[in-house]
């Protein structure tokens, strides 16, 4: 499975170091989130029917999280289960998507709202796929290597300073970046396969991040998913200050890197309405509390914390305050 810019950008270099792909068959889906549909399931399945694949074919997805997120779809779901192995190519994809056999469409706009967990039986990183990516990608994957890396590592916001903006990245290092994050949610998802508990600290960033993404989405403003996400890990790090007493220089140190990077947004009191109805329709929440990965201080994650409404105006109207 593939979309038109893996197929253009990526067979060459996948077909050169795997001769055995030359004979596999191509199924092309919609470019981004088009790709993630029942509709493009159900086209996908007759597709495969009709050309014989059967319970022994192995299904191997090129391309972003949608690639991967509509191909493990259709694998969990084809003849009960068939084999698959994802190829990210993008930044997100490699850090995020393709693993931990989270699979999903979907439903009139909203997302993920069907899916399986299916594991996949492997995921083969090559960051020469970076080389064609566009800069609003590679920065999407960025905010969501630096969600790995403040989770994870003490010195997160260190190592943030000096290769995402005074420097620049080399390949080298973002390679070595690449294979820390992957390591990380592979154990992370290897300790909690169906996310029952410590897995939900990857959604650090994320229960602002999507109410962010649909309020922009909503205006007309496109913001890629990682944006977003970088400006609901500046809520929520705000939050971790205020409520698990964090210090504040985490917090200073990562708002003046998002806004070096991507500027920090200035909301209205308005705006903090809108992204609260947004948020309240998320599905992380339990018996209607708002609930958020913080931070107790880098690489120390809490998991299901409550925020209430307030809190939640709040850190939107503080972020640019920092
Ligand atoms: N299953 C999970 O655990 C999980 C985790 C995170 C995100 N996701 C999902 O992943 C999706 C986002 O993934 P994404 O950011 O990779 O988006 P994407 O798959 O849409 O890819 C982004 C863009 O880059 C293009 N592209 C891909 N590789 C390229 C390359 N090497 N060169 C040039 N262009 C290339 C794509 O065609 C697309 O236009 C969302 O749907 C999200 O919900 C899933
Ligand atoms: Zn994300």
């Amino acid at each position: 499975m593939l979309d038109a810019n893996s197929y253009e950008n990526c067979i060459p270099l996948l077909i050169s170091k795997v001769k055995a792909l030359e004979e596999a068959m191509f199924f092309e889906v919609p470019v981004g989130e088009e790709a993630k549909s029942i509709e493009v399931a159900s086209q996908l399945w007759q597709a495969l029917l009709d050309s014989g694949v059967d319970r022994n074919s192995l299904i191997v997805n090129l391309g972003g999280g949608c690639v991967s997120d509509i191909g493990g779809f259709v694998a969990a779901g084809y003849k009960r289960g068939i084999r698959y192995i994802n190829v990210p190519t993008t930044l997100v994809g490699m850090v995020d998507a393709a693993i931990g056999g989270k699979t999903a469409v979907n439903l009139n706009g909203s997302k993920n709202q069907v899916g399986f967990f299916q594991m996949p039986d492997a995921v083969c990183v090559c960051t020469d796929f970076l080389d064609t990516l566009p800069d609003e990608e590679m920065m999407s994957g960025l905010f969501e290597m630096a969600k790995t890396m403040i989770l994870s590592d003490a010195d997160a916001l260190t190592t943030m300073e000096s290769v995402f903006v005074s420097d620049g990245i080399s390949h080298e290092e973002l390679t070595s970046l690449v294979v820390r994050c992957v390591k990380f949610k592979q154990d992370v998802v290897d300790a909690d396969p169906r996310d029952k508990s410590i897995r939900r600290m990857l959604n650090f960033g994320h229960t602002f991040g999507h109410a962010i993404e649909s309020f922009e989405n909503e205006k007309g403003h496109s913001v890629s998913h990682g944006i977003a996400v970088g400006v609901g890990m500046a809520c929520e790090l705000y939050l971790s200050h205020k409520k698990l007493g964090m210090s504040e220089v985490p917090l200073k140190r990562y708002c003046s890197l998002l806004d070096s990077l991507v500027g920090m947004p200035k909301y209205t009191l308005r705006d903090t309405e809108s992204i609260l109805r947004f948020m309240k329709h998320d599905k992380k929440n339990r018996n209607d509390l708002i609930l958020c990965t913080l931070i107790q201080e880098e690489g120390v994650p809490v998991i299901d914390v409550a925020i209430d409404e307030n809190e939640v105006r709040d850190a939107l109207l503080q972020i640019a305050k920092f």
